[in-house]
């Protein structure tokens, strides 16, 4: 209950709601300044180059980090990047993505000290979080022998770099992307992660090109 309560009054960081608004409307008249015809442009049409699928860690904003304009990143994020074969949600995006938006590459992107990778570890996780991150829970498994040979903090990063690999396996196998390939059309899949105490984001060297790129030890 003590914990209940101290939890309560956590305080949080960020704006209050009429902040937000407010920040909106300055944010909406200086684009439109700089860019008279930005929302004309933005309403009528998307043809994003990029499909991002992310965690939804509050510190992993996407637009921010890669520099990227309205338009320009179709994104999915959820509880630790992963892509499920049964997710009814990623998979829709995924299918408007590449045969809708014709996206032409997909970006995967872990984050260390990632909340979801943590609990995985530690088995702490609880309720849909906890059947959410299984995948997770069973890759940890697998590698259990070797990452428990590690200090804590290299384990975690090493299981979140690992969780991107599974996830990209788990992308180019999905019927969409397959599709796309059998077509003979160009779609790069992308495996990058983020440091929160840097801000610098790393490709891991996973990219996939087409089925031929599928290496078993993706898997
Ligand atoms: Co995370």
């Amino acid at each position: 209950m003590s914990e209940q309560i101290s939890k309560d009054n956590q305080i949080k960081d960020g704006p209050t709601l009429s902040e937000i608004l407010r920040n909106n409307q300055r944010w909406a008249s200086e684009t439109k300044e700089r860019d008279p015809a930005f929302f004309e442009r933005s309403a009528t049409q998307q043809h994003p180059k990029y499909l991002w699928i992310g965690c939804s860690d509050s510190r992993v904003p996407v637009s921010q980090i890669t520099g990227t304009a309205p338009g320009e990143v179709f994104v999915h994020r959820n509880v630790a990047n992963i892509v499920q074969a049964e997710d009814p949600s990623c998979q829709s995006v995924l299918e408007f993505a590449v045969l809708g938006l014709q996206v032409e590459h997909i970006v995967i992107c872990g984050h260390y000290k990632c909340g979801g990778v943590h609990a995985a570890i530690q088995g702490t996780a609880t309720g849909k979080v906890a059947s959410w991150i299984k995948g997770i829970a069973q890759l940890y498994a697998s590698k259990r022998k070797s990452l428990e040979k590690l200090p804590d903090e290299a384990r975690l990063k090493a299981l979140c770099e690992l969780n991107v690999g599974m996830q990209l396996a788990s992308l180019a196998s999905s019927p969409s992307v397959q599709q796309v390939w059998s077509q003979g059309r160009a779609l790069d899949l992308h495996g990058l992660i983020y440091d929160l105490e840097t801000g610098l984001l790393k490709d891991l060297g996973m990219s996939l090109r087409g089925p031929q790129d599928l290496a078993a030890d993706l898997l």
